[in-house]
Formats: structure tokens, C-alpha cells, sequence
């Protein structure tokens, strides 16, 4: 079987899951080289993996001649940059979410993708690959909700991981680039239609510190999109119970919803305290198939020479929505995109 050679760029929370998949879930992968500026990470890849080439440096790691592609899963404000020398390289490129912390950023990376129509361009929109949002789409498409007016999204990170996250918060973006960009992606493909305008309000209710870098620990948009339809989204850091992310779409015949309860399995417990569901207890537990199956469309969008269905097109009408978004927010005002 011919392996399409990946490079990896950034080994950090997502990083070493992504990087984990090429090397071992995913038989026409092979992982060959990987950098990150964190030199402790990428001699954890070398020496317990066998990746054979590793660097700390992104530009030394473009002279790699092994390569054909490459995925970007390092801080949210290099992905473009990123993606523009990859590309200009002749790498095909999986980017991570968001494509860009601003539209200007974005602009540059359609441009990069433009240039090069021979090569695959992919964004991490993962949702879309989990096995739930793929049938819930598949039965809109087939009509079983008649027509789709309104989306509303919960996405809540569970508490126990905000060291983990306070680290990054910095070079995240904000909480409406950094989480209710996935949803906005989600809302924006079930309703078939683009932002048209939004109010945004929320606050630092737990973590003070959040406010330091213009940032808050729960939000909560409410989006018109230019064919009439509805999303609100209510996305936050501070779940006691797991991380929870669940949807509704209603439609004119019927309403779907998604991951009501987080569940982790199909285990109910009976004890003192009633009878108790456990719930995933992270991203990277909640979205393990849909990380997989992602890559594996990438893999097989490069070997099978195949365009991917999510552009950078669609990153950057997210990235423009959530741009809005924190506009509206910090404003307190409703903001419309043009
Ligand atoms: N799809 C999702 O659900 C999801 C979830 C988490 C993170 N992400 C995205 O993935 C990206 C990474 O997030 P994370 O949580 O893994 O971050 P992280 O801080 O844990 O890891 C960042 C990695 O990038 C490396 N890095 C930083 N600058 C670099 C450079 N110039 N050259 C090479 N390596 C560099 C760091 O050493 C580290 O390995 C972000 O853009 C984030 O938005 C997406």
C-alpha cells in the first residue's frame, strides 16, 4: 500500500492525538517528520515512536524533501502564516481550527490555497465527522425534519481541565474563536446559509484571570443568517460534569437533538445519589472518532487526489462570524457582517 508522508507541526494537547493517529490508527499514513518548539516533545516522538526526523524549527522543518503534507496543529495565530509557506512548498495541509484569529490572516490563507489548486486544503471541523452530526445531516438532507430554522448549540468545557487551558488562553482568540467557532461551523452547515448579524453577551463568572486577556468563561451569541434562519449558542469552561457539547436543530416537520446528555458509555449507576450517567470527560474523549475519521478523509483526499468538503472558505466565514461575535460582546451591541 502506498503511505502518504505526513509532517506534524505542534505536539501539544491535540498535536500528540493527531500525531498519534497518523503513526499508529491510520494504514496509509506515515508520519516522518515533526517540529515543535518545545524540544522535550518532539524527542518524545523521536525516541519512543521512531519519527525520524524531528525539529524545533518550522523553516528547517519545510527543508524536509520526505514530505508531501503537512498537518498545523500549533497556536491558533500561526496557522495562516503556516499554511502560506507549506503551501508555497508544495505541501498538501490540514490546518487546525480557527484558520485565522482575524479575517486578514484568512484572506492571505484562501490566497495560498488559491495559488495552488493542485494540492488538498483541509480545517479541522472535526463535529462534522462525528458519527451523530454526520446522521443527523444525512437526515436533513433526506428531508425527515422538513426544512431547518433554528440551531441551538451548547458547547461547555468541563472545569477539571481549566489549567490546561489557562495556558493557552493568551493566543486563543477569545472563547467565540477558540470554541463556539466549532458550533458556528455546525450551524452554518445545517442551515445552509452564512451570518448575517449577531448580539453577544457573557462574563467572567469563575475565572477572573480570563478577563486579563480580553476573554470570558461563558458566552452566549444569538446569530440571523441570511436565509431567515436562527442559531443561539451558549458555550463555556466551567462544566462540573464533563464536557458537553449537545444540539438541536428544528425543523418544519420535526426537531433533532444530539448528545443531550454527554454519556460516556452506556453504563447507568445506581447508588445513594440516584441513578448517575458518567459523561466524557474531555474533548479528546468526546471527539476520538471524529479526530480519526477527520484524518482519515484527509489521507484519502491526498492519495485519491480529492478535494475535502470542508474549505478554507468555510474558516473563513467562521472566522469573520466570530470576529463579530467578540465585536458584539465587548460593545454590547449588535454587530452585522457585510
Ligand atoms: N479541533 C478541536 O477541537 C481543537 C481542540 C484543541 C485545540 N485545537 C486547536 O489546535 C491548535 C493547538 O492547540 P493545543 O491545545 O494543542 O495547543 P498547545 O499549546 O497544547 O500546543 C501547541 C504546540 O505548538 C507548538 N508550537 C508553538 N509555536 C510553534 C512554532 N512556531 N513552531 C513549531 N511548533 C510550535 C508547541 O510547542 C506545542 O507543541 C490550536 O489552534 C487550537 O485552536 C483544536
Amino acid at each position: 500500500m502506498k503511505k502518504v508522508k505526513v509532517g506534524i507541526v505542534g505536539l501539544g494537547r491535540l498535536g500528540m492525538r493527531h500525531a498519534n493517529n497518523l503513526m499508529f490508527q491510520i494504514p496509509n499514513a506515515a508520519l516522518v517528520a515533526a517540529c515543535s518548539v518545545r524540544p522535550e516533545e518532539a524527542a518524545f516522538v523521536k525516541d519512543n515512536w521512531g519519527v525520524p526526523s524531528v525539529y524545533t524549527d518550522f523553516d528547517q522543518f519545510l527543508t524536509n524533501m520526505e514530505m508531501e503534507a503537512v498537518v498545523i496543529v500549533s497556536p491558533s495565530g500561526q496557522h495562516c502564516e503556516q499554511i502560506g509557506k507549506a503551501m508555497a512548498r508544495g505541501l498538501h495541509v490540514f490546518s487546525e481550527k480557527p484558520l485565522g484569529v482575524d479575517v486578514p490572516q484568512c484572506k492571505q490563507a484562501e490566497q495560498a490555497v488559491e495559488a495552488h489548486p493542485e494540492l488538498v486544503f483541509q480545517l479541522g471541523f472535526m463535529r462534522r465527522f462525528d458519527p451523530s452530526y454526520a446522521a443527523a445531516k444525512q437526515m436533513i438532507r433526506e428531508g425527515k425534519i422538513g426544512k431547518p430554522f433554528l440551531v441551538k448549540c451548547t458547547s461547555l468545557d468541563p472545569d477539571s481541565r481549566i489549567d490546561s487551558f489557562l495556558p493557552f488562553a493568551p493566543t486563543s482568540g477569545g472563547i467565540f474563536r477558540d470554541l463556539t467557532v466549532h458550533d458556528i461551523d455546525l450551524a452554518r452547515w445545517l442551515l445552509e446559509s452564512d451570518v448575517k448579524k449577531i448580539t453577544a453577551a457573557g462574563g467572567c463568572y469563575k475565572y477572573q484571570e480570563l478577563a486579563d486577556c480580553g476573554d470570558v468563561d461563558n458566552a452566549v451569541a444569538l446569530m440571523e443568517f441570511k436565509n431567515g434562519t436562527v442559531a443561539l449558542f451558549d458555550s463555556g469552561r466551567i462544566a462540573p460534569h464533563g464536557s458537553h457539547v449537545e444540539t438541536e436543530i428544528q425543523g418544519t416537520e420535526g426537531i433533532l437533538r444530539i448528545a443531550v446528555v454527554p454519556e460516556k458509555n452506556r453504563v447507568l449507576i445506581y447508588d445513594h445519589t440516584g441513578a448517575v450517567q458518567q459523561c466524557t470527560e474531555d474533548f479528546l474523549e468526546r471527539w476520538r472518532e471524529a479526530f480519526l475519521n477527520e484524518m482519515i478523509e484527509f489521507i484519502n483526499c491526498v492519495s485519491e487526489g480529492r478535494k475535502p468538503e470542508v474549505t478554507v472558505y468555510d474558516g473563513t466565514k467562521c472566522t469573520e462570524a466570530t470576529y463579530a461575535a467578540t465585536e458584539a460582546l465587548r460593545a454590547g451591541k449588535t454587530v452585522e457582517l457585510k
